[in-house]
């Protein structure tokens, strides 16, 4: 049976993988920037800073271990304050990593995204040449070609938005429609929702499979983040004018590359490991689950 490393097994999706492993019952170590980890199974490991031989030294032997990399600075207003410190952790020392456990025969998971393609269209398919907008786009880009260049034992596993009720802005926009209070969503902001759930479930098959190659997974379609209120308070029996739209060009914080498509052709990924684009309606029950429907007057 093959045993796992998680790096950045405290992130959003890392930390629910590392619980899915545990759950399973499956050899899994994890990785956390504390200083003082809490068991066995983490290790103390700053991208940064740490050299990647003290992880190695813990990790060993090498043999059938699965490496995902889920850690770095995600999204692209991080990487835009501060480029360097985010491509030195998202690129060099990410490759660094994957060099160094590949090399010793491990199989390598890397965690990219779907903002390696600029959204000019829908759907966009593992065979597209990638063509990055935006920084954080770019680092993945430049990490996903010093992986690919390792040959075989890698995969690269591109994602849309990825969601949990417990996250926001879903988990507070769920207790104001329960306290019958107003809230606003961007109409012009554009999302392609998976369940977290999904891609965990996913980045194990491809680990225990040790499945090399590029594979997708994105929602069935793009949806404004206003359209995902409306759902949502139809789907818990809220009222449906609680949700204001509001836009998102008129506010101060917004940083660029929004794009206009976020989807991926998940072909590959429904042949190999049958798993499907979910769609919208099914993205809102999993976010609405144990929300019974309200009793309106
Ligand atoms: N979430 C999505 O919708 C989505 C979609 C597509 C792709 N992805 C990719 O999937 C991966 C995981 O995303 P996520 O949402 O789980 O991100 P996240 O919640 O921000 O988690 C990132 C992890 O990286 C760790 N980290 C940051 N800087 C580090 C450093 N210098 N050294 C060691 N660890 C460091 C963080 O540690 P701390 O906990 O200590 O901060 C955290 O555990 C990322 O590569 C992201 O680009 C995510």
């Amino acid at each position: 049976m093959r045993k796992w490393l998680a790096i950045g097994g405290e992130g959003f999706l890392g930390s629910r993988l590392f619980y899915e492993l545990m759950r399973r019952g499956i050899e899994v170590q994890a990785t956390t920037r504390r200083r003082a980890p809490r068991s066995v199974n983490w290790l103390s490991f700053d991208l940064q800073s740490s050299p990647v031989s003290t992880l190695g030294g813990a990790v060993c032997p090498f043999e059938n271990l699965v490496v995902c990399i889920s850690a770095g600075i995600a999204g692209e207003a991080a990487c835009l304050r501060n480029p360097d410190l985010s491509r030195y952790i998202n690129v060099i020392r990410t490759l660094e990593v994957a060099r160094y456990f590949h090399a010793r025969g491990a199989f390598i998971l890397f965690m990219s995204s779907n903002m390696v393609f600029d959204g000019s269209k829908p759907f966009f398919e593992i065979t597209d040449n990638t063509c990055a907008t935006g920084e954080y786009g770019r680092q993945k880009v430049e990490a996903e070609r010093g992986l690919m260049d390792l040959g075989d034992r890698v995969a690269i596993l591109r994602m849309s938005k990825l969601v949990h009720r417990m996250q926001e802005p879903w988990e507070a926009w769920l207790s104001k429609l329960d306290r019958t209070e107003r809230l606003e969503a961007f109409s012009d902001l554009w999302l392609t929702p998976v369940p977290v759930d999904i891609a965990v479930r996913l980045i194990e098959m491809i680990g225990d499979r040790g499945s090399s190659g590029i594979f997708h997974l994105s929602g069935s379609s793009d949806v404004s983040y206003f359209e995902m209120a409306t759902l949502i308070a139809r789907k818990i029996g809220a009222y449906e004018d609680l949700v204001t739209p509001a836009r998102r060009a008129d506010k101060s914080e917004a940083v660029s590359a929004v794009l206009s498509y976020n989807t991926l052709d998940m072909t590959n990924t429904m042949t190999i490991f049958g798993i499907r684009p979910p769609t919208i309606m099914e993205v809102v029950d999993y976010l609405c689950v144990g929300r019974g429907a309200m009793n309106r007057p």
